[in-house]
């Protein structure tokens, strides 16, 4: 299967490249996802079966300043993809966030209606997926992760998550992305159990500092944890 990959360079493109070494992932400079022309022409080129769409804008905090290029990347940029991918007779696997949800309750399954967002990123984000939806053969998974190492000296104990670390996460998707034409026009949370961002931090950065969310410089959700208990029935189905 020849599998194409936007966003290549960022926290997670570099893992999948890695755990996917015959992926196809041109840089940004090749392949800008908000240049409809430009997006065409790289897929009629390459015709890919398979399109992961990793690429966007994720700056939660610079989101709320810098609005246009956030919603261009993110919900123009889907658009384009799914656009591409449907010229291509291609699968569109779209990755979304968490953070579609509102927050107030947690353990979130696939079927739960999205919403209130609490930040611009997250609105965009949410829009991103209707964008995705207009692929004909899509799968959008919601997930969650962070950089290897805990990058900040506080983590927020009043923030829950079901988010890990990207080179646990990473493999997860991977195995989707593999066996992503097997799995119906579905949506898929894969993520690990709920725990809150202080417990996650201090299983790599162990004096990490306890904070909460009162403290951040843009408004979180409480509480997006997310339930994959259908990719794990799924990962049963298909014996992986
Ligand atoms: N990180 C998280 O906590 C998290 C949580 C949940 C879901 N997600 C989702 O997971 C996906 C990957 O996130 P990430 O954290 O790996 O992202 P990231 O590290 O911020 O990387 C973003 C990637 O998107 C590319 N990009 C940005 N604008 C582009 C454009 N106009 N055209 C083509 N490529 C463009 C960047 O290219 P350059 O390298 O050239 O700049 C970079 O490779 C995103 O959909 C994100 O919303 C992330």
């Amino acid at each position: 299967m020849k599998i194409l990959l936007t966003g290549g360079n960022g926290r997670l493109g570099t893992e999948l490249r890695g755990l996917i070494p015959e992926i196809v992932a041109p840089a940004s400079s090749e392949l800008d996802i908000t240049d409809p022309e430009g997006v065409l022409e790289v897929i009629r080129r390459e015709r890919p079966e398979l399109i992961v769409h990793a690429a966007a804008y994720t700056d939660v905090g610079g989101a709320e300043k810098d609005r246009e290029r956030c919603w261009a990347v993110n919900v123009e940029g889907t658009r384009n993809m799914a656009r591409a991918a449907n010229e291509a007779g291609a699968k569109l696997l779209h990755v979304s966030t968490d953070y579609v949800f509102g927050g107030e309750r947690g353990n979130y399954r696939e079927s739960d209606t999205p919403g209130p967002v609490v930040n611009y990123y997250s609105l965009t984000k949410l829009v991103a997926e209707e964008a995705a939806r207009s692929a004909v053969r899509r799968l959008i998974v919601r997930t969650s992760f962070r950089p290897r190492e805990f990058a900040y000296p506080v983590a927020f104990s009043d923030v829950f998550t079901s988010q890990d670390y990207v080179d646990i996460i990473a493999p997860q998707i991977a195995l989707v992305v593999r066996h992503a034409l097997e799995i119906g026009n579905e949506v898929l949370h894969v993520a690990t159990e709920r725990k809150s961002v202080y417990e996650l931090a201090r299983r790599r950065k162990p004096d990490v500092q306890e904070g909460t969310k009162a403290s951040a410089t843009v408004r979180l959700p409480g509480d997006v944890s997310l339930d994959s208990s259908r990719w794990h029935a799924l990962r049963n189905e298909l014996a992986l």
